[in-house]
């Protein structure tokens, strides 16, 4: 399974493991991280979550295979997607959600590192939005949260651009929390995760729910627009050329568009 999950001293930790795929999320991924999401929140003995990767890789986004073949009507823009269920539910998740992002975070890689309470960034990780390259626009939030958290400019060269990142520029941006050496990203989160089985878990709960409450119509509703445009772009020809470049292991030609 691609997806490995455990519950350990208080802390639920869902794992990202399709290394020979650089950790490329699936349809059954997205599923078994909604699951695993639902089940920490009714789980009583979890008092936080921990989201990582494999050694060099976080994930590297949405599986292109999946985009590429999803018929029209099904997948993301479907509203019980798999990709949304988990997005929902780490969104709705009213315990703590600490990310340990052990390598490239890529596409929803770095999206889903917006809705999460705690990120922790290994030195040799590379984050990246590259929507707009692939044919496609901002997901999940990205294009209200991104820029609030650094500006217009600088956002723009993340989502538009699609520039990747370093460790230290997604702490300076507000991103991430900490970068750590790549040995000890894990531990780091995983003892930050674990610091919540000290807390009155009623109080941490409300206090969540304070600090994402004054924003979460405006999140729904942008989400709502970015996965109808998204959707759209997923059968658009300059998304499928994108897509076929990326198998092809060549660059896209878009100048026909
Ligand atoms: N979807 C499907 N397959 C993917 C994938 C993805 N998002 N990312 C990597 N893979 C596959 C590659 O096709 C390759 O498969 P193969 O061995 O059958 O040829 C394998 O994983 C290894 O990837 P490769 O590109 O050779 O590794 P790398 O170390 O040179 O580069 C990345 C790693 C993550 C930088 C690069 O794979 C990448 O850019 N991936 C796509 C990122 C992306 O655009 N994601 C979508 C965002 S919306």
């Amino acid at each position: 399974m691609s997806i490995k999950t455990a519950t350990l001293n208080g802390v639920a930790t869902i794992e990202i493991a399709r290394p020979e795929k650089k950790n490329a999320l699936t349809v059954a991924m997205y599923q078994a991280m909604a699951d695993a999401l639902h089940a920490a929140r009714e789980d009583a003995a979890v008092r936080a979550v921990l989201i990582t990767g494999q050694p060099g890789v976080f994930t590297s986004g949405n599986d292109i295979e999946d985009f590429m073949t999803r018929a029209p009507g099904q997948g993301i823009d479907a509203l019980d997607s798999p990709v949304l269920r988990f997005m929902r539910a780490l969104l709705e998740c009213d315990k703590p959600v600490v990310a340990a992002v052990t390598g490239a975070a890529i596409g929803i890689g770095t999206t889903m590192l917006l809705h999460c309470d705690f990120v922790y960034v290994s030195d040799e990780a590379r984050l990246a939005m590259p929507f707009v390259a692939l044919g496609l626009v901002p997901e999940f939030a990205s294009s209200l949260i991104v820029p609030q958290l650094m500006g217009h400019r600088r956002a723009a060269e993340k989502l538009l651009l699609g520039d990747p990142f370093t460790p230290e520029q997604a702490v300076e941006c507000g991103i991430a929390n900490a970068v750590l050496p790549a040995s000890e990203v894990v531990n780091h989160a995983r003892r930050v995760a674990e610091r919540f089985n000290a807390l009155p878990p009623g109080a941490v709960r409300e206090a969540k729910q304070l600090l994402r409450a004054p924003q979460a119509q405006q999140t729904l509703a942008v989400i709502r627009s970015e996965s109808e445009i998204f959707a759209r772009r997923l059968r658009s020809p300059e998304a499928m050329e994108a897509f076929q470049a990326f198998f092809q292991k060549r660059k896209p030609d878009f100048s026909k568009f």
